[in-house]
């Protein structure tokens, strides 16, 4: 880009102010045979703008469900929920005939690990622990959380999964700033799952969001630090790693096609961050 034009990013400053010190040090990565983003994966600032009130709808769609779930309600409750609140906002739910799924969240129950389809026949139970997946799109903008929720009185054992997970994903978050990597955050994960006597789920990982559901980087939770791609401002990713108690295999529900279970029937936690690399680290957008 010619460096007395406005810089591509939005900022109003001229390139040669604004990103052609942060695309020449891309490219001094790149030349290490570093694997770098390219520029559509970096949001401008007016997009930034946009994927931020996507963000802030799907908290709020988080945080209605946390103000509603209980005892007793079967997860088609929790999809009505989601449904209601995203569409009165003037959003629409992404995972709704995403692929083909058939509703408007993912509630995955237990032994679980993503990707439960909403039932009336499956009750949260005293002691269950779930993970509720919110996606939203605003204004053709997308975002994507997820929590955990503990159901009435959870297991010591069930609850230090929760907890351990959550943790994870702060100490990958510590490591998102710009020059650091992919794998600097995904080894922080790993690192403290182990230590815990617990596995990452390895084949199913985070991805790019804003423009689209799933845009590159794919993110993986296992990958060693230093490897995979450079982190760089303007770049929004999810942090969502897979926690199982037991072994990091898993099969997928041969009849509905979607729902993902441990192998070995052990639980599965998962706590989602969307964030954004900012100049000197990372926001959280969504949570
Ligand atoms: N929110 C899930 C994710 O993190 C969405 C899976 S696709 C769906 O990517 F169709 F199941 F929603
Ligand atoms: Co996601």
């Amino acid at each position: 880009m010619e460096r007395n034009k406005l810089c591509w990013c939005g900022s109003g400053k001229k390139y040669k102010k604004c990103h052609l010190a942060i695309d020449n040090e891309i490219a001094r990565h790149a030349d290490q045979g570093e694997i770098v983003p390219t520029r559509d994966i970096l949001k401008s600032i007016p997009q930034i703008e946009q994927i931020r009130k996507s963000a802030d709808l799907n908290t709020a769609v988080l945080d209605h469900v946390a103000a509603h779930i209980r005892p007793g309600m079967n997860t088609e409750e929790i999809d009505r929920l989601v449904y209601d609140f995203t569409v009165s906002h003037g959003g629409i739910p992404a995972p709704l005939n995403y692929q083909g799924f058939p509703k408007s969240v993912c509630t995955s129950v237990n032994n679980e690990v993503c990707h439960g389809i909403p039932d009336e026949n499956i009750i949260l139970e005293d002691g269950d622990i779930v993970n509720v997946d919110v996606s939203t799109i605003l204004n053709g903008y997308y975002a994507d959380a997820s929590r955990m929720f503990l159901i009435g009185n959870v297991s010591k054992r069930a609850r230090r999964l929760v907890d351990v997970t959550a943790e994870c994903v702060e100490l990958g978050l510590a490591q998102a700033k710009p020059w650091n990597h992919l794998g600097d955050i995904a080894d922080a994960i790993n690192t403290h799952a182990q230590a815990n006597g617990y596995s990452v789920v390895e084949e199913i990982g985070g991805h790019g969001v804003g423009l689209a559901f799933h845009e590159e980087p794919w993110v993986s939770y296992v990958a060693p630090k230093g490897s995979e791609m450079l982190l760089v401002p303007g770049m929004i990713f999810t942090i969502e790693p897979m926690v199982n108690e037991g072994g990091p295999d898993f099969f997928i529900d041969e009849d509905n096609g979607w729902t993902v279970y441990t192998e070995d029937d052990g639980l599965s936690a998962q706590v989602e961050y969307m964030v954004l690399i900012t100049e000197d680290g990372a926001e959280v957008l969504s949570k």
